[in-house]
């Protein structure tokens, strides 16, 4: 498979293909300061990571009455369409077009289980679906699109560490992604995989509005991004993984506090979440460094570096509840993937 830069391509066939990789937050972003634009309330800080793909294949076609998307080849139908479809309808709007598009997507890992499928899923789709509309889009632009799916998949379009901007304009043109760059950096992320991989019972975007609606915690939440977007900045640029790995547990620990205080309550964490929390703190203890954070979901995720990663994924893997562990290295950007099988658009 051939893989090529995203940017200034196009495709008059209508037909293009995309690999994305997931990213996990060590500054989280939890709520929105506009929800039509999907403009974060705060900044976020992610790794991209190479283990967790998204490859997706859009076909724009005039043989098409409706959007259709295939999730791993299963026909999807209700609200995760629609909201596809609405997004779409931003790329026919700024390509001038007005086909249909078959899509169909697989993922690596388990969906919708809080491993930030929709990271991967809407930076694979901005990247795809803009090539197949002919569209020739920089980084930048590819991440403000990605963001109008999904506000994780700003981050998606680059690879390693990245910084979200907040940005401050009300047309969020401001509000976009960028490398951090620590490309050198031998960090791994141990993926930990609760209860199975299970759908999740409350979506991150819900879960994110009910917080800022009711939970009490919030607006401490909201008050410790700047800060923490600051130290995690200066801690990567130093390679300071304790430094780091300090600022991302206390923000993950921060948003899922500020989700438990939501009235009634967003709980993701399961007794195996729990007994991995303690194993890494354990391990620490021994001097692995080694720092756990959440999601939308129960699974946990460990940053140490590549030396100490076997022996966290070991230690991981021996708890009960912890039903597959995976280790990441850093992954790059999304790209178009030049030679992928073409798709019936019937
Ligand atoms: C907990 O990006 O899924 O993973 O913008 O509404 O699609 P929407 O939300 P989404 O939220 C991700 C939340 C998180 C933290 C993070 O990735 O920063």
């Amino acid at each position: 498979m051939t893989a090529t830069r995203p940017s200034s391509s196009s495709s008059p066939s209508g037909l293009a293909t995309a690999c994305a990789c997931a990213n996990i937050a060590l500054v989280k972003y939890w709520g929105k300061r506009d929800a039509r634009l999907n403009l974060p309330a705060q900044g976020s800080l992610s790794l991209t990571l190479a283990e967790l793909t998204t490859t997706t294949t859009v076909h724009f076609s005039e043989a098409l009455d409706s959007d259709a998307l295939y999730l791993s080849g299963q026909l999807v139908a209700g609200k995760e369409v629609l909201r596809m479809s609405q997004w779409l309808d931003l790329v026919r709007e700024a390509a001038g077009i007005t086909h249909r598009a078959l899509v169909r997507s697989a993922n690596s890992f388990p969906t919708a289980s809080g491993l930030a499928s929709s990271a991967s899923a809407y930076a694979a789709l901005a990247v795809a679906a803009s090539a197949a509309a002919g569209l020739a889009l920089s980084p930048t632009e590819l991440s403000i699109l990605a963001r109008r799916g999904s506000g994780s998949a700003a981050r998606s379009i680059f690879g390693g560490f990245v910084r979200m901007h907040r940005g401050e304009r009300d047309d969020g043109t401001d509000c976009v992604a960028a490398p951090l760059g620590a490309d050198d950096w031998p960090v791994r992320m141990v993926i930990a995989i609760v209860g199975g991989g299970k759908v999740k019972e409350h979506s991150s975007r819900d879960a994110m509005d009910h917080c800022a609606e009711t939970s009490p915690l919030y607006a401490g939440f909201l008050a410790a991004v700047p800060r923490d977007l600051m130290a995690a900045e200066e801690a990567i640029s130093r390679r300071d993984l304790e430094a780091l790995g300090q600022i991302a547990e206390a923000s993950a620990l921060a948003m899922h506090g500020a989700a438990m205080a939501s009235r009634p309550a967003t709980i993701y964490f399961e007794p195996a979440t729990l007994a991995c929390m303690a194993r890494v703190r354990e391990l620490r203890r021994s001097g692995t460094l080694a720092y756990y954070t959440m999601d939308a979901g129960p699974h946990v995720k460990v940053l140490t570096d590549a030396g100490s990663a076997a022996a966290v994924a070991g230690a991981l893997r021996e708890l009960p509840g912890v039903s597959e562990v995976l280790v990441s290295a850093p992954g790059g950007g999304t790209v178009l993937v030049a030679d992928a099988a073409p798709v019936e658009a019937t």
